[in-house]
């Protein structure tokens, strides 16, 4: 009797482990090919590690895998000789020699006796380790051991590599400071998801980011500002005497050790210097590179841009001076200094969004368009472009910016960062200048993520949907000058890293798989599963993450003197409940299925989504006030 209930413990125990094994697999960003095996491989604590004890790059991607397991299993997984067989996973480097695959791809197979792993190039065994942690059960991320009986590997085969060289992440450390530890945490979380390349927006109006020797006052004056809370460009601005104590900066020792914590896990970081625009820390510093030298003071976040439609200019000047040789020789001190730190071939100097109104008054610019015959502001900022360009290739660096540097004609050998759509990346594309496509209404990350009467408000909004529409080579472009593609996040909202995580996760899930996977690979629902399975992985990390894709958006028209509600799920599969009344829905409220009329006299409506018998999505409340704003503007 007592053999017979062990042996159908056992037999329980194994179904359970293939039950598992056969559950769907959820890898972000898709691979390539993935084929589906019956046999599966339990790691345990005598699991051995196969790794070329003598090649320093396959040992530490080995120790980044060892590490993780050890931290959510507590097994530390000792290394063994090759000759071993059985409970292994063995890394493998150039045994494949497989041109398909390149620099950053691998093949992994898992059969019961082991899981083995190959590339060409240690990046490939580390991209391969980032799938290897999904295809674990979610536990595999927590930060402390998890009691587990069963750590099971699904049997799969696959043949991995990215579709883009270029798979970017913009951190904007200026609006917000982030400190060395918070970069490195964001660094930890991007190559999760395969990201190979973190652009640092180090200077802004908000702050400059990181220490120039030969320039102290960038960073004594620069780095700190006024501390404000609240909605960016409508903050008090900074009086006087207010202790300017918000801020910091990187030190050149900071910088290295980002680089190296970087490197170490095969991501380049692209600096960038935001000029001739945005320099109001800049101009606090050294008042004299404006064209309307003055006092200045860097921003707090308060109102000093004037935004029309398609138009702009500035209340304050927070421009260098094109007309001015001291403005090319301090950027000269600061392009020697930043060349000098980071390896990357690229420096991004920005270009973005320069307001010309004070150039436009200003008689040194007139006198330099005369002597340069430059006819307008478009040629006065590319006049300054191509001098800039001209400093970062003798420190023997190519020079990349924002789409607006091909306004009044783009430099020579310049690469454009395409954000304003995709236009001015096809534009330069067709100039046959290299391209990274950074489309604002696809992978700006820093706006909302779904309808503004849940979400932290923001200038606009780019749905999760959205981002996963983004395709980085547009129709009739040659592929080859489109590098690849790169999300941003902008942190003029964005106080504190719980925040930048929230708004990180999940559109930047979408925009990893457009830049990795095969565009046919792509499948919106299935993309929304895989997602659910890594919100799950998220949680078990403590990693924030927007649940916004849950919610509906409110879509409002009028209809005689009333208004009419449509409510747009973003997602499959859910039901969605309203009140007009001011209470709380729950799903024995209303269901939504058509377009609603909102009752004359009601204040609110209240909506919430359910899966089923669950509560999904938040609760929201929507004023009928807004909604019929809403309509008012339309
Ligand atoms: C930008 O968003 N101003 C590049």
């Amino acid at each position: 009797m007592k053999s017979l209930s062990l042996l159908f413990a056992s037999f329980w125990m194994v179904a359970v482990a293939v039950s598992q094994t056969t559950s769907d697999i959820s890898i972000i960003p898709q691979p390539v090919s993935l084929e589906k095996k019956t046999a599966h491989f339990v790691l345990n604590s005598q699991t051995k590690i196969v790794a070329d004890a003598k090649n320093a790059d396959v040992q530490r991607v080995a120790g980044y895998f060892t590490g993780q397991v050890k931290k959510a299993t507590g097994f530390t997984l000792a290394q063994a000789a090759p000759a071993i067989k059985a409970n292994v996973i063995s890394f493998t480097l150039n045994r494949t020699a497989d041109k398909i695959i390149g620099k950053e791809g691998y093949t992994i197979d898992v059969t019961a006796g082991g899981v083995h792993v190959a590339a060409n190039d240690p990046a490939g065994l580390f991209y391969a380790v980032q799938t290897l942690e999904q295809l674990l059960p979610k536990e595999i991320e927590s930060k402390s051991v998890v009691k587990k009986t069963s750590w099971v590997i699904p049997g799969v085969h696959i043949t991995d590599y990215p579709r883009f060289a270029w798979r970017g992440l913009m951190f904007d450390v200026s609006r917000h400071f982030f400190t060395k530890q918070e970069v490195k945490e964001y660094i930890d979380d991007m190559v999760k998801y395969k990201y190979n390349l973190l652009h640092l927006h180090l200077t802004d109006d908000q702050g400059w980011r990181i220490e120039i020797k030969s320039l102290p006052k960038l960073t004594e004056v620069g780095a700190w500002r006024v501390e404000r809370t609240g909605t960016f460009g409508t903050l008090t601005p900074p009086a006087d005497n207010e202790p300017r104590t918000y801020g910091g900066f990187y030190t050149q020792d900071d910088i290295k050790e980002l680089i190296k914590y970087a490197a170490d896990r095969f991501v380049n970081i692209m600096p960038e210097i935001d000029i001739p625009g945005h320099s109001m820390a800049v101009v606090a510093a050294y008042p004299e590179l404006s064209c309307t030298p003055g006092t200045y003071h860097v921003s707090a976040g308060e109102k000093f841009m004037q935004w029309g439609n398609g138009t702009f200019s500035a209340l304050v000047d927070n421009t260098l001076c094109p007309a001015n040789d001291k403005v090319y020789e301090v950027l000269d001190k600061v392009f020697t200094e930043v060349a000098q730190l980071f390896p990357f071939e690229y420096i991004h100097m920005g270009g973005d969004e320069c307001a010309k109104n004070f150039w436009e008054k200003s008689d040194a610019i007139k006198q330099l368009m005369q002597k340069e015959g430059l006819k307008d502001m478009h040629e006065v900022q590319s006049y300054f472009v191509k001098k800039v360009e001209k400093i970062i290739e003798s420190k023997g660096k190519k020079l990349m910016g924002w789409d607006e540097i091909l306004e009044g004609g783009l430099a020579p050998n310049a690469a454009v960062m395409s954000w304003r759509g995709s236009k001015g990346g096809v534009e330069a594309a067709n100039m046959q200048h290299e391209v990274v496509m950074s489309p604002n209404n696809n992978v700006y990350i820093d706006l909302m993520q779904g309808d503004g009467a849940i979400e932290p408000p923001v200038y606009k909004t780019v749905l999760l949907k959205n981002s996963y529409e983004f395709e980085p080579v547009p129709e009739g472009v040659d592929p080859k000058f489109i590098k690849g593609g790169q999300a941003n996040l902008w942190t003029e909202q964005i106080y504190n890293m719980r925040h930048a995580q929230y708004m990180t996760w999940p559109r930047a899930f979408a925009v990893a798989e457009s830049v990795w996977s095969p565009k046919e690979k792509k499948n919106w629902n299935d993309f929304i599963r895989r997602v659910e399975d890594h919100f799950g992985r998220f949680d078990m990390a403590e990693i924030k993450y927007a649940p916004s894709m849950y919610d509906p958006t409110f879509e409002v028209n009028k209809e005689g003197d009333l208004l009419k509600v449509a409510l747009n799920a973003q997602i499959e599969g859910l039901d969605i409940y309203y009140s007009f009344d001011n209470s709380f829905p729950d799903r024995f409220y209303p269901k939504y299925t058509q377009p609603v009329l909102v009752p004359k006299d009601a204040v609110t409506m209240r909506v919430i989504t359910y899966r089923g018998k669950d509560p999904i999505g938040r609760m929201i409340t929507m004023p009928i006030a807004t909604l019929k704003a809403r309509a008012d503007k339309k």
